[in-house]
């Protein structure tokens, strides 16, 4: 969940590290820190809290002199957020910066740094000991590290660097990623794309248990048997307007009034020549093939999938379930004789989803990832990818990929088989057109969000079949940004306890988008505004009552929470923004989580 990023050319290294962290802060931000080589000497500096901290302290990295280094942002799992656990960690010849978990830190320790004296409480100093170790005892530099590779159990991508050696820096990476950048005179290493683009964006991809060794002018991969790799670079499709705020005062509001384009996008990535919606032959063959689809995610990315499972029953008649891969992964369901899994990410490096990845190969299944990140590790991975072509997500919290999740997963589900006839492109391009809509009406989501929600501790969001899917979304989006405690419920299941928590100007927010259950999500909003609950309705147009504040437009109601979904991210962002909350980097969280 850590940032990394690594500078060896002829330019200052600090302000451009700063600048490449700049871009990893939302990967984790409690701490962050630099080591910069100069002249036979590694100058650390470290800052708790937010980036900006580090920043002033090393005025804008000018303080540091050197053209090689490393820097990290940091989101703490071993040791406390504070200055002494912040990375860089050194021993005395080398620096490095770590993002991962090492799973045998305790081990290693006894086994062989009973001697030494740690400086912190973090499992990474550990690595930087043993490579201390190792290459006092006579070992090059190259065999230090197979040797780390070869016991360190657990996620490592390293960066590190030796004030003996002003011409090299190192990759080290399992399971957690790592990209080294090619430049002209320079090269870089970063744990992604994002922190490197403005400089390159030529990239090597660096596989589980290899290594870079990395000059000014090459870069070297190697396996951890020692083996030379001969691996072409690849060009990243980004553009650093990509990841710009522009205008914007949060990339959370951005990304959600980007959702339109992002809708459209799918639509054109997703035309075959005859302008119909559809994904690869090879893809359709396997997901026919299968007696049930398991689909695997964390978070927001399992919201989608649960409304990827109504489809797949609903539109394609194919048996399917939703299920948290935290829990899939330790606690596996029995399976059916041929499953085939669909592992949803927007950023295709969650370590929970990997692990059931990892666990389901070996029992020889199929899988298709979709994410919205090209040659992540669980697209890799996979048997086959669908990529979700939202854009860089910047915001912690997750808006447009959701969207672009539901909407890959409806083009999948009706390719297999269109069993109710839907027109999906017809239907999508509505769809996109009605979000448009939908932003039009900020005001509205601002001053309902200060007045029903903000002043609250708690909020729940109700609704029944699709409506409670996105429920489930919407509590989690409001939780996460506004710490306002909010739950997703069943509509008809709160009456059987839960609304014992409704007092007076308890704030409900109703979804009804949905004919079948449009009467009865209704009555179970009057048996909570009898109790004294303030209720926001979100429901389409044509299920509409006069009293209803948030009216969408109507859209085909197997597809609404691509749409009903929006007012609710609006909702999470004012309430976000009334309680003064930081909204793209919410307390406690990271954007990309690769620790299980
Ligand atoms: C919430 C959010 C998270 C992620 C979850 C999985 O807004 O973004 O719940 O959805 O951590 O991440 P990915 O989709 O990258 O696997």
């Amino acid at each position: 969940m850590c940032g990394i990023v690594g500078y060896i050319g002829p330019r200052e290294a600090a302000p451009i590290l700063l600048d490449g962290l700049s871009k990893l802060e939302y990967r984790g931000y409690d701490s962050a820190g630099l080591a910069i080589y100069n002249d036979g000497v590694i100058t650390v500096e470290r800052a708790v809290g937010k980036l900006v901290n580090l920043y002033e302290k090393t005025d804008g990295g000018n303080k540091l002199k050197g053209t090689l280094g490393i820097g990290h942002t940091r989101w703490a799992t071993h040791g406390k957020p504070n200055e002494v656990n912040a990375h860089p960690h050194s021993s005395e010849n080398f620096s490095l910066v770590h993002n991962g978990i090492i799973e045998n830190e305790a081990e290693l320790r006894r086994t062989y740094l009973r001697d030494v004296e740690f400086a912190s409480d973090t499992d990474t100093e550990v690595v930087v000991r043993l490579l201390e170790k190792f290459t006092s005892e006579g070992e090059e530099m190259d065999v230090a590290i197979m040797h780390l590779i070869d016991i360190i159990e657990g996620s490592y991508a390293l960066a590190i660097i030796d004030r003996r050696d002003p011409d090299h820096m190192y990759a080290v990476k399992n399971k957690s990623p790592l990209l080294v950048g090619k430049g002209e005179g320079f090269n870089m290493i970063g744990s992604d794309a994002m922190a490197m683009i403005a400089h390159t964006d030529t990239f090597y991809e660096i596989q589980d248990k290899e290594f870079a060794i990395v000059t000014r002018d090459s870069v070297e991969l190697y396996t951890s048997y020692s083996k030379r790799i001969d691996r072409e670079p690849y060009k990243a499709e980004l553009d650093l307007s990509d990841i710009s705020k522009g205008t914007y005062p949060h990339y959370m509001l951005k990304e959600i009034e980007e959702q339109p384009l992002v809708i459209r996008r799918i639509i054109g990535e997703y035309q075959n020549e005859a302008g119909e919606l559809t994904v690869p032959e090879e893809i359709l063959a396997d997901v026919r093939d299968c007696d049930k689809i398991y689909i695997i995610a964390c978070g927001t990315s399992y919201h989608a999938g649960i409304i990827g499972k109504h489809f797949f029953e609903n539109i394609a008649g194919k048996p399917a379930e939703s299920c948290v891969a935290s829990e899939f992964v330790y606690n596996t369901p029995l399976l059916t004789e041929k499953p085939l899994f669909i592992f949803i990410s927007q950023s295709g490096e969650t370590a929970d989803s990997r692990a059931v990845l990892v666990k389901i190969k070996e029992m020889g299944y199929k899988s298709i990832t979709l994410t919205n990140v090209k040659g992540s590790t669980l697209s890799r991975e996979a048997d086959h990818t669908l990529l979700l072509y939202a854009g860089p997500e910047i915001a912690v919290a997750s808006t447009k990929a959701y969207t672009a999740q539901i909407a890959v997963l409806a083009i999948l589900a009706a390719s297999v088989k269109n069993r109710i006839g839907i027109d999906l492109k017809y239907e999508l391009a509505l769809i996109a057109n009605t979000i448009e809509g939908l932003c039009g009406d900020r005001e509205l989501y601002n001053r309902l969000a200060e007045e029903y929600i903000a002043p609250s501790r708690n909020c729940f969001y109700i609704g029944r079949g699709v409506d409670y899917y996105v429920c489930l979304e919407a509590a989690l989006k409001l939780k996460e940004i506004s710490y306002v405690q909010t739950e997703g419920f069943a509509a008809g299941e709160l009456k059987h306890g839960t609304i014992a928590l409704i007092e007076d100007g308890t704030p409900v927010v109703a979804v009804i988008t949905q004919s079948n259950t449009n009467l009865n999500t209704r009555s179970n909003v009057k048996e909570v505004i009898s109790r004294g609950a303030k209720v926001i309705r979100i429901s389409s147009k044509s299920l509409s009552t006069r009293k209803d504040q948030i009216v969408i437009g109507d859209v085909h109601e197997m597809l609404s929470p691509l749409v009903s979904v929006v007012p609710a991210q609006y909702l999470a962002y004012y309430t976000a923004l009334h309680r003064g909350c930081d909204i793209d980097k919410p307390r406690n969280l990271a954007k990309s989580v690769t620790v299980e």
